[in-house]
């Protein structure tokens, strides 16, 4: 269903931390106002229809549940925004909404992961479908300038005169989530792996993927995991996160991994083998977030660091201010040489994702970045938790992958016990 609209009216479902970064974008984004808000948290929802009106994004209000925001004629489209444990509950709320006739919209955007595995986010690929909305997959990521620029040159000189890359490394690593439920296996699906790999495999194969090419060029074939919980696990730092949820997250029982490794094997139409590297942490405690790409083909290397920021300030001891996270992304320090990420909501690629999803719906076709391809990440993800719980190479996909949970979903994990 097409609806007929200049200015496309955005609700967004869930008004915590990335919902902030997403309005913060919507400075760079045209032909959208972002209109509502719905979070079963009222002051959540209140604080970011505040923050939508003074950025002059749209005049969003509060609304008291996902069926009245999508029912009102205003809103064409939803980014949904809400916890990985409430994914089902929610689309499944808006494809009634849709088929009943009771909200008329173009598209719905999804924050990353789809599903906490891969039978989840199959089913939200099934009700997209069924309710004949458009569908986004929010990977920021494929979307960076740094990442878009750089796939860009890489192709166009290097693999234009020497061949296409062969190698490309992926890593996304800060110190840990900042609200306890990400922490909880069950609730976000696993810990790091499920996370933040999510990224790292869908960048990757992104900067393999010939420029405009579609994502069936490569065929992963392998894959091989590792996965440890290397700080959280140790009792001064369990406490920690016990204290943060009030009691309820216990890693000295039931960890999650917080750091992973993955390696998967693709061939590409020719039958050549290409290679993705991933590593993922909640235990690197730099200046902040870290986001780090390669690219390797017979001529030539690319490279990115997001804490290579061309902005640093020194403050000296003297300087002795409040924590925050005004300088970069989970932000450990204060004091001494620290990196400022300066346009964090444009370098991390939040303004160009949201740009193209308000784009495609508005011109009635399906966004390039889409469910399909957060149903193909979730299908690596599973394969990478099954494969380091095997401590083996897996050939992909493996019999069984569609019903797979990994045990750190299921509160089975724990590497102490081994
Ligand atoms: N692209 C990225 O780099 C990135 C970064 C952070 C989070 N995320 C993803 O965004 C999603 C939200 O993460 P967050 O960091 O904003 O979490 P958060 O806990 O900070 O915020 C989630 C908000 O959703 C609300 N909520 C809870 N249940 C809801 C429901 N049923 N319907 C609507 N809202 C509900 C909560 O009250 C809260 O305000 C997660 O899926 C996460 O994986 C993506």
């Amino acid at each position: 269903m097409t609806k007929k609209v200049q200015v496309l009216g955005i609700g967004i479902i869930g008004g915590g931390f990335i919902a902030r970064f997403h309005i913060k974008s919507w400075v760079g984004v045209r032909d959208a106002d972002i209109l509502g808000v719905f979070d079963p948290d009222a002051k959540r929802a209140r604080e970011a229809c505040a923050l939508v009106k003074s950025l002059g994004v749209g005049e969003a209000k509060p609304y008291a549940s996902i069926t009245d925001m999508a029912a009102d004629p205003r809103i064409g489209a939803l980014w949904i925004c809400a916890p990985n444990y409430t994914r089902g509950a929610v689309m499944e709320e808006i494809a009634h909404a849709v088929s009943k006739g009771k909200a008329e919209l173009v598209g719905v955007a999804c924050e990353k992961p789809l599903g906490r595995n891969v039978r989840e986010a199959k089913n939200m690929l099934e009700l997209a479908r069924k309710a004949g909305l458009l569908d986004g997959y929010l990977e920021n990521q494929v979307f960076s300038p740094a990442v878009v620029r750089g796939k860009e040159i890489v192709w166009a000189r290097g693999a234009a005169l020497s061949g296409p890359p062969y190698l490309a490394r992926a890593a996304e690593e800060h110190s840990g989530p900042h609200m306890p439920w990400f922490w909880e296996g069950a609730l976000q699906g696993g810990g790091v792996l499920n996370d933040m790999m999510c990224h790292s495999v869908e960048e990757a194969r992104f900067m393999l993927t010939p420029p405009g090419a579609p994502r069936d060029v490569l065929t992963p074939v392998s894959v091989t995991a590792y996965t440890n919980c290397l700080k959280w696990q140790e009792p001064k730092y369990a406490a920690i996160l016990a204290k943060n949820s009030g009691g309820k997250t216990d890693y000295l029982k039931r960890p999650a991994e917080d750091f992973a490794r993955s390696l998967v094997e693709y061939k590409d139409k020719a039958g050549k083998i290409l290679v993705v590297e991933t590593t993922t942490s909640w235990c690197y405690v730099g200046a902040g977030l870290r986001l780090s790409m390669e690219l390797l083909g017979p001529e030539y290397a690319l490279q990115i660091n997001s804490l290579d920021a061309g902005l640093k300030v020194f403050f000296s001891r003297e300087v002795q201010g409040k924590a925050g996270e005004d300088l970069v992304e989970k932000q450990n320090a204060e004091i001494g040489l620290m990196p400022i990420v300066a346009d964090e909501a444009g370098e991390y690629g939040y303004i160009a994702e949201n740009r193209h999803m308000v784009q495609s719906f508005l011109r009635g076709v399906r966004p390039e970045e889409n469910f399909t391809d957060g149903v193909a990440v979730a299908e690596l993800l599973m394969a990478a938790y099954r494969s380091a719980e095997l401590g083996k190479t897996l050939a992909f996909p493996f019999k069984g992958l569609d019903d797979y949970i990994p045990p750190v979903a299921r509160g089975k994990w724990n590497p102490k016990s081994k």
